[in-house]
């Protein structure tokens, strides 16, 4: 994610998919085993810089505190990739008024960098892992894709190649929760989904930027082999996608799928802009976030002999171009995002 604090700014869209997740998240919180007088550790997996995690994180810490006794610690572990932004998420937690340290005592909050497709804590070790619009991040590229950025809009020979990456890597998050949750424990999960065609909603907008990036190729300020390495790794899953991992033996022993269901997520974005008229300051938002996910995996790696400020120039470009673009075809950045909602118990 775009760094210093930039994400927390602009993701409001990904701020109302996690509310999505919330009426899950405190459902766990009332199910889970407890003995009321040991202390609650909590995982927010892949929390960028935090803001998006307050409220969930507040409803859980509400609903926990009325089940255990005065005084018990809950510990909130937030984790990310090690380049993630943690001061920008530690400043969050510190700062903000929403902070769920400002809401009560007694909660201590920490950070772990290391990638959610390896075992971040020791077994047994977690009483409710949450994660929201984070495991359509794939742990590498499978594949560059020759004439697109989106994984969706790929020929079908690299989309499969996508496909197989994302089953692997679901299948290898859902092993190391399994591993690191106390039996009895939840997994909530809001996932990024896509309908029976594999659309994730946002193809218009990919689309567009596709666009303004061949313009910069065929104007040479970006190079064609720079291009062939922009891809966003990605992949947004059905919600048969989610759950057939869950089919497999290893995990079905381990993982039972309490509750499962998709919606359709409206683009905040958008409303305000139906509500204002302002497309002008409707291109800035739409522009800043896809920036705000974007940035890192577009130009985090042109050519080596580029100056930082020659990449920040060229960045600063297309995003500007992208506003424009948005501004003349708003309609082109509507997104219709979709979500797969899950809670996973650790049997045992
Ligand atoms: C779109 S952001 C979502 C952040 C936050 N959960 C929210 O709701 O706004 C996706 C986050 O997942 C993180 N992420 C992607 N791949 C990851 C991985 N393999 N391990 C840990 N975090 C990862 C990214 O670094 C980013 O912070």
């Amino acid at each position: 994610m775009a760094g210093e604090g930039f994400y927390n700014e602009h993701s409001r869209p990904q701020h109302v998919a996690g509310e999505e997740g919330i009426p899950l998240l405190v459902r766990a919180a009332e199910s889970i085993q407890l003995d009321p007088s040991r202390g609650v550790v909590v995982a927010d997996y892949g929390a960028s810089q935090g803001r998006n995690s307050l409220d969930p994180m507040r409803a859980l810490i509400r609903t926990l505190r009325g089940r255990l006794a005065p005084g018990t610690p809950i510990s909130i572990v937030h984790t990310d990739l090690p380049t993630n932004d943690f001061a920008a998420l530690f400043t969050t937690l510190e700062t903000d008024p929403q902070s769920y340290l400002r809401a009560g005592t007694d909660v201590f909050a920490y950070a772990a960098g290391r990638s959610f497709y390896e075992q971040i804590f020791p077994p047994a070790h977690i009483s409710i892992g949450w994660t929201s619009i984070t495991v359509h991040w794939l742990s590498s590229v499978p594949v560059p894709i020759r004439y697109h950025i989106f994984s969706t809009l790929a020929d079908p020979v690299e989309r499969s190649a996508y496909a197989a990456r994302a089953a692997a890597d679901w299948r290898q998050f859902l092993v190391h929760r399994a591993r690191e949750l106390t039996a009895g424990g939840r997994l909530v999960v809001v996932g990024s989904g896509a309908d029976d065609h594999g659309r994730s909603g946002a193809e218009h907008l990919m689309d567009l930027a596709n666009g303004v990036l061949a313009e910069m190729v065929a104007e040479d300020s970006l190079r064609p082999e720079e291009y062939q390495r922009m891809v966003l790794p990605m992949y947004y899953r059905t919600q048969d996608e989610f759950t057939e991992a869950l089919q497999d033996r290893s995990l079905s022993g381990s993982l039972a799928l309490e509750e499962c269901s998709e919606t359709a997520l409206s683009d905040p974005l958008w409303a305000r802009y139906q509500a204002s008229g302002d497309a002008a300051e409707y291109a800035a938002s739409a522009a800043e976030f896809l920036r705000a996910f974007s940035e890192p995996s577009l130009f985090g790696f042109l050519a080596a002999e580029r100056s930082e400020a020659e990449v920040s120039r060229l960045a600063d470009e297309f995003y500007a171009r992208v506003r424009s673009a948005i501004e003349r075809r708003p309609q082109d950045a509507q997104c219709a995002w979709r979500l797969v909602l899950l809670s996973l118990a650790k049997r045992g």
